[in-house]
């Protein structure tokens, strides 16, 4: 299985700083120097002031939601993509309007229906980068496109970027992330969830950017909100900067399990296969397009019953019509090819 650096994870909570409550609302100093560190050894320069940190990436979402918008007002999400937004918004009182991606081989945005989905009373839009279950990157073109739409409609730019420690290879095509970006208003989202393979720990941060008065007035009513809650807890913390030393040791063995699980996969998934198994770009999801024999939800109850094999059905994250399912690529290899085999056995009994 993944193997955890445990007694350094464990030592790294041992800090008896941790027992002093001296609450900062950006988070510790010495917590958002580790956050500089994690950006620079990527080639981003971050500002140290321009961190906020908050108790996961979920929570991020609301902060902002608080910071951006008045009850009724709406937030751009895409489709599909992580099944929560519409959730987030509305218990902030606010409105998910969906915007599509479109699948030609590859993921793009479609800005010919965000435009017109875009209304008077929309405060945000948000992108995945890179996005799931589609494992797709945004692509420098579709950014300088963001970047003029946000001009245009005076919204800010919320990217989570939970997944960018997983590109399954390069392409200097890709937006890596828009922390360094202040043409407009920005947030970058990102934590250790996915980035140490700890959701457990409940730590995530923002990045904020931008210009002007606008950015300035966003930054103070930032540290207004997270200063209400001071919702991180000193212990995880003290820890960060020990726990992001100790990620690549763990984004490494996930990211080898990935890949390996994926290209498995694919050697699985003949020419004449009735399946078809999606490309990825980076991630932990596969989607595999399967025939629709019965719905997603009758054959994830088959798969489930019959067969003791979890997978997640493509509704859940609105992909746009019936027939795919959503596989984990972080399930430990053998079980997972014997999940596989099982998947597709099903799925040649049903077409039989
Ligand atoms: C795209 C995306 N964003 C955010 C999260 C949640 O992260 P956190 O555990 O920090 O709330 C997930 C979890 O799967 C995710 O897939």
């Amino acid at each position: 299985d993944i193997n955890y650096p445990e007694q350094e994870i464990l030592s790294a909570f041992a800090n008896p700083k941790a027992l002093c409550y001296k609450p900062d609302p950006k988070g510790l100093l010495s917590a958002r120097t580790a956050i500089v560190k994690y950006y620079k050894l990527k080639g981003i320069f971050i500002n140290i002031d321009n961190i906020f940190l908050s108790a996961s990436t979920s929570e991020a979402y609301t902060l902002l939601f608080k910071l951006l918008m008045e009850p009724g007002d709406s937030v751009l999400v895409p489709v599909p993509s992580y099944p929560l937004f519409e959730h987030l918004a509305q218990v902030e009182g606010v409105k998910s309007i969906s915007y599509p991606l479109y699948f030609d081989g590859g993921w793009h945005i479609d800005f010919y229906v965000l435009k017109n989905v875009c209304k008077k009373n929309t405060r945000a839009i948000i992108i995945v980068n890179p996005n799931n279950p589609t494992g797709s990157f945004l692509k420098q073109s579709e950014l300088t496109e963001l970047i003029q739409f946000c001009k245009n409609n005076q919204l800010a730019l919320i990217s989570d970027e939970v997944f960018c420690d997983y590109p399954h290879y390069d392409d200097t095509e890709r937006v890596n992330s828009i922390a360094q970006i202040n043409e407009i208003l920005t947030f970058s989202l990102n934590g250790l969830s996915k980035a140490a393979g700890l959701p457990q720990l409940k730590l995530g941060w923002i990045v904020i950017n931008g210009q002007g008065e606008l950015y300035h007035e966003a930054h103070n009513r930032l540290e207004f909100i997270t200063d209400l809650f001071l919702s991180v807890s000193s212990p995880v913390q003290h820890a960060l900067p020990t726990l992001l030393d100790l990620a690549p040791i763990i984004q490494e063995q996930i990211l080898k399990r990935v890949l390996s699980n994926y290209s498995w996969l694919k050697k699985q998934i003949k020419a004449e296969s009735v399946c078809r198994l999606l490309p990825v770009e980076a991630g932990w999801y596969a989607i595999l397009q399967v025939p629709k024999i019965i719905t997603e939800e009758e054959l994830l109850l088959e798969l489930l019953i019959k067969d003791n094999v979890i997978v997640h059905p493509g509704y859940f994250f609105d992909l746009q019509t019936e027939g795919y399912l959503v596989v984990s690529l972080i399930t430990r290899s053998d079980i997972f090819q014997t999940g596989i085999n099982y998947l597709l056995s099903r799925i040649d009994r049903l077409t039989q």
